[in-house]
């Protein structure tokens, strides 16, 4: 069998960060007088940070100068930072260390391919920085998903062909970039959802390492 590399997303599947994400966004939304809602944070999983501000501003129907807008973008990240600061390995999702802890011990290359320009500093948050052999997150990139360059970059600096590496994603968006890469799509989440991927699994609970080695 030809060498597997692995990708991991990070938020939605190694941690859940979301709920960080929708208390900052929240925040940020109500202070200039637009609602927030969970249904609209759902839609913002693994949109970029630009990205998720322009649906906010569309949402809301309001129009703001460019300045304005770099000043939003940097107040909602030093709130999501205030969240981050507080996570430890508590906040790792069931059995991903399970999964890692058998990729790396069977020397299977791992990487992480996030759209967050955080990636570093949470992985730190939560101790896992070590079990990556490679790391590409939004500052490495400069096209979001469902574009390709974050897993094909993740997996050149694996030194692994892209159509034998397998991505673990809970967006769509994050599945067909995957599947725009080559690759084997794992969705973490609900079928109903992901139904582009090549399989889905609830969470990580749900998946035995004997899928993973005959993969
Ligand atoms: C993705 C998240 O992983 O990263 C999105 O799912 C987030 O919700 C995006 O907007 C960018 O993250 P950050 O940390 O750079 O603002
Ligand atoms: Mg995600």
């Amino acid at each position: 069998m030809n060498t597997r590399g692995f990708i991991f997303d990070l938020d939605g599947v190694i941690v859940d960060t979301a709920k960080y994400h929708f208390l900052a966004w929240k925040k940020l939304a109500n202070d200039i007088g637009i609602d927030f809602t969970h249904e609209q944070n759902e839609q913002l999983k693994g949109v970029s940070r630009v990205k998720s501000l322009e649906k906010i501003l569309s949402w809301g129907n309001k129009v703001i100068s460019e300045d304005k807008f770099m000043e939003l973008m940097g107040k909602k990240n030093d709130d999501y930072l205030s969240y981050i600061a507080q996570m430890d390995a508590h906040e790792i999702l069931p059995d991903v260390p399970k999964i890692l802890t058998y990729l790396t011990d069977n020397k299977i290359p791992v990487a992480l391919g996030s759209a967050s320009k955080n990636a570093r500093a949470i992985l730190q948050k939560v101790n896992l920085i070590t079990q990556f052999n490679a790391i590409v997150d939004g500052n490495d990139v400069t096209k979001a998903k469902p574009d390709p360059e974050v897993f094909l970059t993740a997996a050149q600096k694996l030194g692994i062909a892209p159509e034998n590496c397998v991505v673990f994603e809970d967006s769509l968006a994050g599945i067909q970039a995957a599947k725009n890469a080559n690759m084997v799509a794992i969705g973490i989440g609900e079928t109903a959802i992901l139904n582009e991927a090549d399989f889905v699994f609830k969470d990580f609970t749900e998946i035995d390492l004997q899928f993973i080695a005959q993969l």
